[in-house]
């Protein structure tokens, strides 16, 4: 099991996942109005117990229905906590359905898209946002609806297929919208969703990354104590982050290991612990562990199998530097909320894993080193926000995101060290354009794939036959979904011409325009 941060439980939202496609959206929301919370899986509601003392819940949307008699339903403790619940799409209908309402299955009434709700009834939820009588846009996503609701709830808004689109228990202070307030297509959701947080569960909107710090700094020191930490430091803004965060706490307990595993890019371990070792005066052990991990990566082309040989490999790397001293217990890792967060399917297991992150699912069980993951509650982009809040320059805090497994995961196929040598290189040319064309922070990650795809190419008067690299530039805030960066045809196009007259074995280059869903951001 993982340590649990010793600190007292925070004040904060409880959200309940049913397996909605929008759960981690209700969070950002949440968040960004300045209150903290979490997502717990709806069968698994006391995960958070003891980290967080749940001051209002959530019930979030989810894909099943409440009509089938194994459909995800709300746990009974809920209703008794004394604390505003608020039930969205499937949260409403589980709501009604567990407290003597109706909801009837099938797609005719349904609402799927842009819809427009009426205001029929005075609430706190609506309080400054929406008046009565007014007609208000929304984004629906249901199939099934309530058709009656529980004793002690009024409507307050309906809609073409809905009568009881937003309803309100103002003295238990439940509420359910059959509407998806936390997406941008419902233009006012934000407020309602603050209206919820702040007037009616009375909280501040104090949390900011300051008092995140304050908290992960205590927190940190009564999980260590006095013990040693090892902080594997890749030189991405994550474990940057993680490393100044617990130094901050602990001073010269903590000891940077940077591993280069031979799958970095063109110059990355100079770059990095040139950086950090200008700016910090932090003890970093530079590994060269190359060797190490090609050979253990010799022949292996599934990307699952790539991803846990390599957590394996890095945490025989760290255990074996930790045993050079005497006193350290604990690794520390720059692990990100999603991650960890698990979601739910419609019934009830965990959803189907897409990709075991090297840093989670990637872990081997015989670890002897205990987790420090200070930054296991964020998204990326609060990571950088608790970057520019220790002061982290720049460069560290505004890098693109580079994966643990390195080019591993940019080369479907074998792992080769001339291949790697490639796709380095071109990699360098594409990054290096794009700075020129001062394209870099427009883009929230850019790199290069090579493909085991060769086809046939001319060369002055020769024939080549060599193989494809893919160029992938996307725009995000988290990584959780992401756009194709529109990248300016000329500038392809001179990328393409370097990389194929410079690069020896790649003669074709093409432009990856996937977003995410359905794509991934990563090729593996
Ligand atoms: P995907 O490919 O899942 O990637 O859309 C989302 C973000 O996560 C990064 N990524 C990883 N980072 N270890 C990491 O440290 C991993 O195993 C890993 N897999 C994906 C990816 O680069 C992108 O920023």
């Amino acid at each position: 099991m993982r340590e649990l941060s010793q600190q007292a439980a925070r004040d904060g939202v409880l959200i309940v996942d049913f397996g909605s496609q929008f759960t981690q959206l209700i969070a950002r929301r949440v968040r960004e109005s300045g209150v903290y919370c979490e997502i717990v899986p709806f069968d698994r509601t006391g995960d958070a117990d003891g980290r967080l003392n749940a001051r209002a819940i959530i019930l979030s949307g989810g894909p099943a229905s409440v009509t089938e008699s194994e459909a995800p339903r709300v746990p009974a403790g809920i209703w008794d906590r004394g604390v505003p619940v608020l039930g969205i799409c499937y949260g409403e209908q589980a709501m009604c359905d567990a407290l003597g309402g109706a909801v009837e299955p099938g797609h005719t009434g349904g609402e799927f898209g842009r819809a427009h709700v009426e205001v029929i009834g005075q609430s706190r939820l609506f309080e400054g946002v929406w008046s009565l009588g007014q007609s208000a846009e929304v984004w629906m996503s249901h199939g099934d609806r309530v058709t009656a609701i529980p004793p002690g709830f009024r409507p307050i808004a309906i809609s073409q297929g809905a009568p009881f689109a937003a309803i309100a228990d103002e003295a238990r202070d439940f509420y359910g919208v059959q509407f998806h307030l936390e997406v941008a297509h419902t233009p006012q959701g934000a407020a309602l969703l603050r209206n919820f947080t702040h007037r009616i569960a009375g909280f501040a909107g104090d949390w900011t990354m300051a008092s995140f710090k304050d908290e992960a700094i205590r927190a940190i020191r009564a999980q260590v104590g006095d013990a040693r930490v090892i902080c594997g430091l890749s030189g991405g803004v994550d474990s940057s982050v993680a490393a100044v965060l617990i130094h901050e706490a602990i001073g010269d307990q903590l000891t940077c290991v940077f591993v280069d595993t031979g799958l970095l890019r063109q110059d990355e371990a100079d770059e990095v612990v040139r950086l950090f070792r200008g700016h910090y005066n932090i003890p970093l052990v530079h590994r060269d562990a190359a060797d190490l991990f090609l050979g253990r990566l010799e022949g292996i082309t599934d990307p699952e199998q790539k991803r846990k040989v390599i957590g394996a490999t890095f945490i025989d790397v760290f255990d074996e530097e930790a045993s050079k001293f005497t006193d350290a217990r604990f690794l520390a890792q720059g692990t990100l909320y999603p991650d960890v967060v698990e979601s739910v399917s419609a019934r009830g297991g965990p959803s189907a894993t897409i990709k075991s992150h090297h840093n989670v699912g990637g872990l081997p069980e015989r670890m002897k080193l205990k987790l420090v993951e200070p930054l296991r509650e964020l998204f990326k982009d609060e990571v950088r926000a608790l970057g520019r809040e220790l002061g982290l320059p720049s460069t560290l805090v505004d890098r693109h995101p580079f994966p643990g497994p390195g080019l591993a995961i940019r080369m479907p196929g074998t792992i080769t060290k001339p291949r790697l040598d490639v796709l380095r290189k071109a990699d360098a040319i594409l990054i290096e354009e794009i700075r020129a064309a001062g394209l870099y922070h427009e883009i929230w990650q850019l790199f290069a794939v090579l493909l085991p795809v060769r086809t046939v190419g001319v060369m002055g008067d020769f024939r080549t036959y060599d193989e494809v690299l893919a160029l992938r530039a996307v725009t995000s805030t988290d990584g959780m979904t992401a756009d194709v960066y529109p990248m300016p045809h000329t500038l392809l196009g001179r990328i393409a011409t370097r990389i194929v007259n410079e690069v020896k074995g790649i003669n074709r280059v093409v432009y990856d325009i996937t977003s995410k869903p359905p794509g991934t951001i990563e090729w593996e």
